[in-house]
């Protein structure tokens, strides 16, 4: 896709970081922006703030972990404008801590969120864009946490090397329908994702505390940190050459190779 102007881009998780900033940058290419997200307050200031600066935009909250939300999402997306071109399935959240400590329903919301989102979304727009026959693109916001295990990540991990597969398999699957597929793999962004709990309902274990920092944490990670409108606009980049892996530090390139050469040297050991 080279010309947005006009195009329709549903983006979930939009009322905030990397969300909010990939919608101000395809509002400033012209893109009509639907944008959902399930904190009311800050989807209407986000809303009001796209409006103010010229971007034709509709705000509807979403549960991307309810499947009906997510089809009234798609609904209320066809109804006011007609086409959707972009989906950017970008709604997460983290639970963090050893993974054998995990309560049930951290893995629950985890995944309701991180995985069930995303196939709510595939569901309730992939088979009718493919239908509408103009092409498009379908995003997914996993993590470099999709591609790397991380200590004290595990839900987070599992979902997002879950998010990774169904970007992969969707991309082979819409081959030849026009339609493009783009999986975002960042390590750290500047963002709310600290602060997933706000948005944790009470039946599976939230709200509850914040994640917060060591000195030593926060030490490792000085300078390694981009700025959602950074990450934004290799996203727009992305769609525009039609690129399946999106990732944003060079610095997470050694992590990958080092994990496939550890899969690569088992198979010393196979008959
Ligand atoms: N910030 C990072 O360092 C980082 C790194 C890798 C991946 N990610 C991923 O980026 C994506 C965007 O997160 P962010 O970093 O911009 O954080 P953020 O908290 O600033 O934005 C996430 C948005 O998702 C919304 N949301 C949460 N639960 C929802 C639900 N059930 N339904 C609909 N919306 C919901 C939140 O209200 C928020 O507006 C997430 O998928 C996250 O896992 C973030």
């Amino acid at each position: 896709m080279k010309d947005f102007r006009d195009k329709v881009a549903v983006i979930t998780g939009g009322a905030s970081g990397i969300g909010l900033a990939t919608a101000q940058a395809l509002a400033k290419l012209g893109a009509r922006i639907v944008l959902a997200d399930i904190e009311s307050d800050a989807l209407a200031s986000a809303v009001a703030d796209l409006g103010s600066a010229g971007a034709k935009v509709i705000g509807v909250r979403t549960d991307v972990g309810d499947r009906a939300s997510v089809s009234a999402l798609a609904e209320k997306a066809w109804s006011e404008f007609g086409r959707v071109d972009i989906l950017f399935n970008n709604a997460g959240v983290a639970v963090f801590g050893p993974t054998q400590t995990m309560t049930h329903s951290d893995w629950d919301w985890s995944i309701r969120v991180n995985l069930w989102g995303p196939i709510h979304g595939v569901e309730a727009f992939a088979q009718r864009m493919v239908e509408e026959k103009h092409g498009g693109h379908i995003l997914f916001t996993a993590s470099f946490a999709g591609l790397v295990p991380n200590r004290e990540l595990g839900p987070y991990c599992v979902t997002k090397f879950g998010v990774v597969a169904l970007a992969e398999c969707l991309q082979k699957d819409l081959r030849s329908s026009g339609i493009g597929v783009s999986v975002l793999c960042p390590m750290r962004v500047t963002s709310r994702i600290d602060f997933s709990f706000r948005n944790r309902p009470t039946d599976l274990g939230g709200p509850a505390a914040n994640r917060t920092y060591t000195e030593e944490e926060r030490a490792a990670l000085q300078g390694r940190e981009l700025g959602a409108a950074q990450v934004a606009d290799l996203v727009v980049e992305a769609i525009r050459e039609n690129r399946l892996y999106i990732h944003t530090h060079s610095e997470a390139r050694q992590y990958v190779k080092r994990r496939w050469e550890r899969m690569d040297s088992a198979f010393d050991f196979a008959l």
